[in-house]
């Protein structure tokens, strides 16, 4: 089964025919919503918001272990994750969507793995590639079928938030190489890792990233929400486009 994981802006699917809430509790506390699980384009899916569907969860507050786990409880074998992010890269341009292929973690304080040493199990996995290549396929082919401008490709930096960033600090990621900027990606994508999901982020440019282009003054939240609640509406044809395109075992 397909979780989609939604982040800003996209706090339910609508779309899912004969939606189910599943209320899951996890061994790793309480994730942050009700999942729904449902059909859409004749597949099964589970849905999951973020942040909660009110968006009452910040970044650094949301249990990511349990959203993990409660999707791969319900059944979930792969997860896309949709992001709000600040565009760091010229062609990460706000509204733009971007299948990033990297990341680099810059959080702290974040509950990061399943394998926390208490059951004396060390493990330490593989991490070389984060996102998953065919899922990340399914987003970019769906973006083409539709006609639908997009980047492929692009590294995910995660901050902690929930405060925004310094015109400095993104100077410094796009040194580091990144191209987006983000606060939910990890422990995220680690954690689908861990527990062998393959994962992909499906991230949407809501602003430029500070200090650049028409941020050099300042990100305003409204404007930030104000893209996203646009771009979800191209979130929502390529999901069901991707939904409607990928084979499924059980749906
Ligand atoms: N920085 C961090 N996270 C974000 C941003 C940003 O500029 N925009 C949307 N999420």
């Amino acid at each position: 089964m397909l979780a989609i994981i939604g982040g800003s802006g996209l706090y339910s699917l609508d779309e899912l025919r004969q939606p189910t809430p599943l209320a899951i509790q996890t061994p790793w506390g309480t994730p942050s919503d009700t999942l729904t699980r449902g059909f859409w384009g004749g597949r099964e899916v589970l849905f999951i918001a973020r942040h909660a569907r009110d968006h009452r969860v910040p970044p650094h507050r949301i249990n990511y272990r349990a959203n993990i786990w409660a999707l791969r409880e319900a059944g979930a074998r792969q997860i896309v994750a949709v992001a709000a992010v600040g565009g760091i890269a010229p062609e990460c341009s706000p509204g733009m969507l971007v299948v990033p292929d990297q990341l680099i973690d810059y959080t702290s304080g974040r509950e990061a793995t399943f394998f926390d040493g208490t059951d004396s199990k060390v493990v330490h996995v593989d991490f070389t590639e984060p996102y998953d290549a065919s899922l990340r396929k399914a987003l970019a082919g769906g973006c083409r079928r539709l006609g639908m401008p997009f980047v492929e490709g692009g590294v995910y930096g995660c901050t902690n938030g929930p405060r925004l960033e310094t015109a400095a600090e993104i100077a410094r990621m796009a040194r580091d190489g990144c191209t987006l900027v983000g606060m939910t990606g990890m422990p995220e994508a680690v954690l689908a890792r861990e527990l062998g999901l393959p994962y992909a982020c499906l991230a949407v440019v809501a602003n430029a990233a500070a200090g650049l282009a028409s941020s050099s003054q300042s990100v305003s939240i409204e404007a930030i929400m104000a893209t996203l609640a646009r771009s979800i509406t191209d979130v929502r044809r390529l999901l069901a486009e991707v939904c409607a395109a990928t084979p499924t075992e059980q749906g």
